[in-house]
């Protein structure tokens, strides 16, 4: 079963008099364990897809299933439930809440799952162990560095144990040497069974993909299969 599985869909917004295609036919898989890239330029349907993806936006064609949900015949209550359970998301804006320590900002997703306090808080700081930040759970945001922030929001988007992630250029706003880290964490995630669906436009980034899905103004142009970058590394 493919986490998430996209077959010819379209998406299209009608704002007043106009449309605009912002997907058309988009054929697309991630299996357990990948990392997919998504590139293009701004404009060519990136934050579409993975909204689609996540439950956040609907399809108005083709077929969407993730973890073997068809998302299309999910009540919105039941669309809920899949991205409060099972998905995390990850942006380009380091959007934790200022008032709660990182602790709190990671334990969020899952007391509004319904998970008891202390299980929750006791999830978030594994979760931050996952992605090198182990110990910090008392501190607040504005202490800490955007490349640390952005590690948190990552803890945020798996912990639970969530097994999709999708991730909107969520280098965009980092330096390249912070960028290239918070990919090396990305990689580690999938190589321990999570999948991330990421959106990029810095092709260093997909270095670190299974497969790069190229879109162009919301369709897809080609998808290279990769030999990703950690992977190729740990066979020498
Ligand atoms: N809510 C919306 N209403 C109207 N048009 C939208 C909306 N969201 C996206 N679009 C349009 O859809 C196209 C794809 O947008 P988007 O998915 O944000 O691209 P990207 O993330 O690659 O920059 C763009 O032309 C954008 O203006
Ligand atoms: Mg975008």
């Amino acid at each position: 079963m493919s986490v998430v599985q996209f077959e010819a869909v379209g998406r299209t917004f009608r704002s007043g008099g106009a449309e605009v295609r912002a997907l058309a036919g988009v054929t697309l898989q991630a299996e357990r364990g990948e990392l997919v890239a998504v590139m293009g330029a701004s404009g060519s349907g990136k934050t579409t897809l993975l909204s689609i993806a996540g439950g956040l936006d609907r399809a108005d064609s083709g077929r969407v299933r993730v973890l073997g949900e068809d998302l299309g015949r999910l009540s919105e209550r039941r669309l809920a439930r899949l991205r409060l359970t099972a998905v995390g998301f990850v942006f380009q804006e380091l959007n934790l809440l200022a008032e709660l320590t990182l602790e709190e900002n990671v334990a969020l997703p899952l007391e509004g799952a319904g998970t008891g306090r202390h299980a929750a808080r006791s999830a978030a700081r594994a979760a931050l162990a996952r992605v090198g930040l182990d110990g910090t759970g008392g501190r607040f945001p504005d202490e800490v560095s955007g490349g640390q922030q952005q590690r948190v929001a990552i803890a945020r988007a798996v912990v639970g144990d969530r097994r999709l992630v999708l991730a909107d250029e969520p280098t965009g706003s980092l330096d390249s040497d912070t960028g290239a880290e918070i990919m090396e964490l990305l990689r580690q995630l999938c190589d321990n069974g999570t999948t991330v669906l990421l959106s990029t436009h810095n092709p260093a980034n997909a270095d670190f993909a299974d497969r790069v899905v190229h879109l162009r103004d919301g369709t897809l142009d080609r998808i290279e299969e990769r030999a990703p970058r950690t992977a190729r590394e740990d066979v020498r």
